[in-house]
């Protein structure tokens, strides 16, 4: 695991600064969300999956730094992996990716997470 930062990392500050992959996808093949309760903070997440495969991985966050940061590094994660394997990345593959967050954030992460996995969902259900 990661140790955690007092501060955001210059992975995290890059994120939030040129977010990846933001946006919405308009015909994806799956959308999710998910919602912070502590914050009320929001991702939502559209995907395009192609021979069992994430083409394509977009985000929209209504939330802080570390949410916005957390789902901009997920989508560059998730993007390329097949469905089966994207349903497994944790919170500790964003914390990696980004060289931690303040531990009082690390939650934030879970919400891009919540967020993947519903659009994974969403397409598994959408394709039958
Ligand atoms: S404070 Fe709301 S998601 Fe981070």
């Amino acid at each position: 695991m990661t140790e955690a930062p007092d501060l955001y990392s210059d992975a995290a500050l890059d994120h939030l600064t040129r977010p990846r992959n933001a946006g919405t996808i308009p015909d994806p093949s799956g959308i999710g969300s998910d919602t912070n309760p502590s914050c009320g903070d929001r991702t939502v997440i559209t995907l395009t999956i192609a021979d069992g495969r994430l083409r394509d991985v977009r985000f929209r966050t209504f939330g802080c730094t570390a949410a916005i940061a957390s789902a901009s590094v997920l989508t560059e994660l998730a993007t390329g992996l097949e469905a089966d394997a994207a349903v497994q990345l944790m919170p500790a593959d964003i914390l990696r990716a980004l060289g931690g967050l303040p531990e009082r954030k690390e939650p934030c992460a879970l919400m891009a997470i919540g967020a993947l996995r519903g659009a994974l969902l969403d397409a598994r259900v959408r394709a039958g």
